[in-house]
């Protein structure tokens, strides 16, 4: 485990907060480290993809859906991290209203539930799918946002909520928009059913239970030719939470505090791209097993390139991503799948 995040003394700044979605993978990281760093934390979860041991000890738990906020939350919060949502691509593609319903539906009651009980902050999880297919690269917040799933859609159909919250009512808010986040935090980590991201996949391969990787397209216009993708290691990502609720609380260290009526968005990721067949090739060194690879032909929708600026989030939030290496992030999924995946104490 990692000291508690910069800025975060538990001595200053101090604060209660609920969070949606913390029995869940990110979730779970950042509510862990906000424990660590002595805040009050309240989870927040349905458990329809989570599960109760992944709340932290020193989190208090309530099983409910967003719709439930009302019955939590109360003055006494400084400010709500929201997480829960569905977020299968294409899952959202299939069953479409599922997300709109709990995705936006849920944004709304939860929304509604902060501005009657008074709480006035809110880090809210959005998505690099928000953007879609990028015309440049890396990608900036003001790319074009024409998200290609409802999944993305949904994802920015809450941020323009938020915005409108943000001035008609007076809410400070940033949306954190993540590329691919991976690695994991101790006992916290990634259990996804069916799981649909690159990493635990491989790893998986590598444990023996899946038989290959599907490398989906190598004639994409990439140095190696399959697609490229920007890793984050989530317990980086944690750390843009605190300090992006820190910029809220007047705690932050970058150049921008976020009054009530702001809304900042945020792209979260390393900036650098790594190629599919660098991610099997990275585990193979790390796992020391062999991954084997099938050829499949290329998705509809995947681009060849995700890659973030992040640089709004280093200038505005003081953000500062320490674990930018690909072998430290998978060598920290793997310690995680082999020894919690699948296990009691993971339930
Ligand atoms: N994992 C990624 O790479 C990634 C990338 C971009 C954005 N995100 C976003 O980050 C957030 C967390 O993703 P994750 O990978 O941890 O997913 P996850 O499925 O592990 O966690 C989501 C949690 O929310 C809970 N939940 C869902 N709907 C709920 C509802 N209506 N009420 C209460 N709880 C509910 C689930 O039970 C689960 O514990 C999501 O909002 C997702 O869209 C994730």
């Amino acid at each position: 485990m990692t000291a508690s995040p910069r800025g975060f003394s538990p001595s200053a700044h101090t604060g209660k907060y609920l969070v949606t979605g913390g029995a869940g993978y990110i979730g779970s990281v950042v509510a862990a480290h906000l424990v660590e760093a002595g805040h009050s934390v309240t989870v927040l979860d349905d458990l329809s993809t989570g599960f109760r041991g992944a709340v932290p000890e020193g989190a208090a738990f309530v099983e409910g859906r967003l719709q439930d906020a009302r019955r939590v939350l109360d003055s006494s919060y400084d400010g709500v991290l929201h997480f829960a949502a569905h977020s299968q691509v294409g899952e959202s593609v299939q069953d479409p209203g599922k997300y709109w319903r709990n995705n936006v539906g849920g944004s709304i009651e939860l929304l509604d539930a902060m501005r009657e009980a008074g709480v006035r902050r809110l880090v809210f999880s959005s998505t690099a799918a928000t953007y879609g297919e990028p015309l440049t690269t890396p990608i900036h917040e003001d790319a074009s946002e024409a998200p290609t799933n409802p999944y993305g859609a949904s994802k920015l159909a809450v941020d323009h909520m938020i915005g409108g919250e943000c001035r008609a009512h007076g809410l400070a808010a940033v949306s954190l928009r993540y590329f691919n986040v991976a690695g994991a935090y101790g006992r916290y980590g990634e259990r996804h059913d069916p799981e649909s991201h690159l990493i635990p996949i491989v790893l998986q391969v590598a444990q023996g239970r899946r038989d290959a990787v599907s490398v989906f397209g190598d004639d994409y216009p990439t140095p190696d030719g399959t697609c490229v993708r920007d890793y984050i290691h989530v317990a980086d990502l944690a750390e843009a939470h605190l300090l992006a609720m820190a910029a809220m609380t007047g705690g932050g260290e970058g150049a921008g505090e976020v009054a009530g009526g702001a809304h900042l968005i945020c792209n979260l990721g390393n900036g650098n791209g790594f190629s599919v067949r660098e991610v099997v090739e990275t585990v193979r060194k790390v796992t020391g097993h062999p991954v084997p690879e099938a050829a499949a032909p290329r998705r509809d929708g995947d681009p060849a390139q995700l890659v973030a600026s992040a640089e709004r989030a280093v200038k505005q939030l003081g953000w500062r991503p320490s674990r930018t290496d690909l072998a430290e992030i998978v060598q920290d999924a793997w310690d995680f799948t082999q020894r919690y995946a699948g296990t009691a104490g993971a339930e």
